[in-house]
């Protein structure tokens, strides 16, 4: 671990990149400049944080003076930023979804490797350590081959997000919904286990939130080139925070249920062991705990160190799936990703 202060620029003061910047600064090894165009919530962020810069548009910093970006604005202005960072040679993370159509997506990526510089995404429970030790009891066999995933990942979105009627959330074309905004994470984590996903059936709508053009609830399938398939659930309306995935494999089954992992291999209906990599947090607190890591994590990987964060072809990936499971309820049929149609 370096012990020199990285010069990292936090573009967008909202929801996460408040986060972020808590993140960031508990790490202790960064110092911080905010590019934020409303100027009530940055004259807020300066006033809290005392970052060491401050500008109003992007365009004010020289971001060929800076080691890192974290882009947290919404999904929609993620390529020109991106384009913006691989101009100065800026190394980045992005958050989800990388964007909110394919439009673009592969120029962006080219343009990042040409300039060879490091390049993340924000799905930030790579690096929960729950999700670390599932993917190594997973990659060393033991509940034999992986072959189904059941997720029901929902919640009350409005008790987190009050003003989720003002956000990107409640807009489509921003990158808002149940399936953009809140399925990616699953996806993500599908996607980094089960690998290359080649099938996708959907249904979704907005059931319950009022003020939203986006569906906050959807029901998807998906099938993996391995032959393997997934369940996935969400609801952003109900009251009990949800979010358990359970992992059937050929000789045991996993189950995470928020941080605590379990095993079981025996039919007793009971968890023979388990853990709760947060305890004694709630989960709001585990989430921004998990930001320090995240933070830590791409200031290691500026040293060279490897990580295990989603890579821009890998959220390309997860984008074209959230973008066919959406398609496949408006058609009402599978999606076939593997082709021509994933191009779509
Ligand atoms: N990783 C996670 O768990 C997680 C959670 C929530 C949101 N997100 C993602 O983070 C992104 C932002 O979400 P949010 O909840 O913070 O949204 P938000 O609306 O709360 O904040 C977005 C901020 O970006 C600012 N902004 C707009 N245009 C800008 C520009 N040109 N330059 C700089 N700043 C600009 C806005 O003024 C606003 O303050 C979205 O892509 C969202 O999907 C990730």
């Amino acid at each position: 671990m370096s012990g020199r202060q990285r010069k990292v620029v936090i573009i967008g003061t909202g929801g996460i990149g408040r986060r972020h910047i808590r993140g960031y600064l508990a790490t202790g090894r960064a110092a911080l400049t905010v590019v934020e165009p409303h100027a009530a919530r940055r004259a807020a962020v300066v006033e809290e944080f005392a970052p060491a810069g401050a500008a109003a548009r992007l365009e004010d910093v020289d971001l060929a003076a800076h080691d890192l970006a974290v882009i947290c604005t919404p999904g929609h202005l993620h390529l020109p930023m991106i384009h913006a960072c691989a101009e100065a040679r800026l190394p980045f993370l992005v958050e989800k979804p990388l964007a909110v159509t394919l439009e673009g997506v592969d120029e962006a990526i080219a343009a990042v490797e040409r300039a060879g510089i490091l390049a993340r995404v924000g799905f930030i429970r790579r690096i929960a350590p729950e999700v670390q030790a599932l993917r190594r009891q997973i990659a060393d066999g033991r509940i034999g081959a992986l072959k189904l995933v059941y997720v029901n990942a929902s919640q009350n979105f409005p008790l987190y997000r009050p003003d989720y009627r003002e956000t990107y959330y409640s807009r489509p074309e921003m990158g808002g919904g149940a399936i953009l905004d809140a399925a990616s994470h699953s996806f993500d984590l599908l996607i980094s286990l089960l690998g290359e996903p080649v099938t996708v059936s959907a249904m979704y709508d907005r059931m319950v939130l009022e003020g939203s053009e986006t569906e906050d609830t959807c029901l998807i399938s998906i099938r993996f080139a391995s032959g393997a398939m997934a369940n996935l659930t969400i609801n952003q309306f109900q009251r009990r925070n949800v979010a358990c995935s359970e992992f059937i494999g050929t000789g045991g089954n996993l189950q995470l249920d928020h941080a605590t992992l379990s095993f079981a291999d025996d039919d007793s209906g009971h968890w023979s062991q388990s853990r709760d990599f947060m305890e004694g947090m709630v989960p709001m607190q585990a989430h921004q705990a998990r930001f320090t890591i995240q933070a830590d994590t791409m200031l290691d990987a500026l040293d060279g160190r490897p990580d295990p964060l989603a890579t821009l072809p890998e959220a390309r990936t997860n984008l074209a799936l959230a973008l066919a499971a959406k398609r496949s309820w408006q058609e009402r049929r599978f999606i076939d990703l593997a082709g021509r149609e994933a191009a779509a």
